[in-house]
């Protein structure tokens, strides 16, 4: 879902870093033969993650929802040498096409894939990190919402995707997955101590940073 009109949408895209041959090699695979391609984050909302990765001097990232990989490649392009970059998926078959694009490219050495669901995989993790990435089963939004706010660092970003949900955010009791992304919307709107923006990139990007 895009709530900006395709041309103009594709105006932005030609204007904006692109990704590398690897990751548009990665997506037009997984548009051509992978179930569910829809939910890729695509070039222009990759741009925007690129950015703030760039401008937030981000360094260590924690992605709920590798699927093919796209999104923690485009990510992976923008951090420092040192960096690291750690996804979460329960999907082993997608994470093999994931795994098989990131060794084609010299910034897959940052990627660390974690095959789990998410909530058990957060358990394993300690420390803090400067951005959290958060796209993947939306009934867990509010959770993984609370549990990036206990491990982020001084100044670290929150980012989570589908947060308009194709606009069904608008009303309550439409279905679990709509109220799950309501309440963790309205949990980051009500947070004190931090700066938030929901921008209407896509299906919706809700930013939220420690003050
Ligand atoms: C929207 S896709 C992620 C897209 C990816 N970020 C991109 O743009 O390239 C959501 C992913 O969440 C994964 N997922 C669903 N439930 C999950 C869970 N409980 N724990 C971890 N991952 C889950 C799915 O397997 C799917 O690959």
């Amino acid at each position: 879902m895009s709530f900006v009109p395709l041309e103009i949408e594709e105006y932005c895209i030609h204007h904006s870093t692109h990704p590398s041959k690897v990751a548009k090699d990665l997506m037009h695979f997984t548009r051509s033969s992978v179930h569910g391609s829809n939910m890729l984050i695509g070039e222009m909302e990759g741009s925007v993650l690129k950015f703030l990765i760039k401008l937030g001097r981000v360094k260590t990232i924690i992605e709920l929802g590798t699927y093919t990989g796209y999104s923690a490649l485009v990510m992976a392009e923008a951090l420092p040498d040192d960096g690291k970059l750690i996804t979460i998926d329960l999907n082993p078959e997608t994470s093999k096409i994931a795994q098989s694009y990131w060794d084609q490219s010299p910034h897959g050495k940052k990627i660390q894939l974690i095959l789990k669901p998410g909530l058990q995989a957060l358990e394993t993790l300690k420390g803090e990190y400067d951005l959290f990435f958060i796209d993947a089963d939306k009934n867990n939004y509010p959770n993984y919402l609370q549990w990036a706010l206990r491990h982020l660092s001084p100044h670290g970003l929150i980012i989570t995707d589908n947060t308009l949900w194709s606009g069904k955010v608008l009303k309550s009791g439409v279905d679990k997955q709509t109220d799950s992304i309501r309440e963790h919307n309205e949990m980051a709107r009500l947070l004190e101590g931090y700066t938030k923006t929901l921008l209407p990139i896509r299906d919706g990007m809700y930013l939220i940073q420690k003050n």
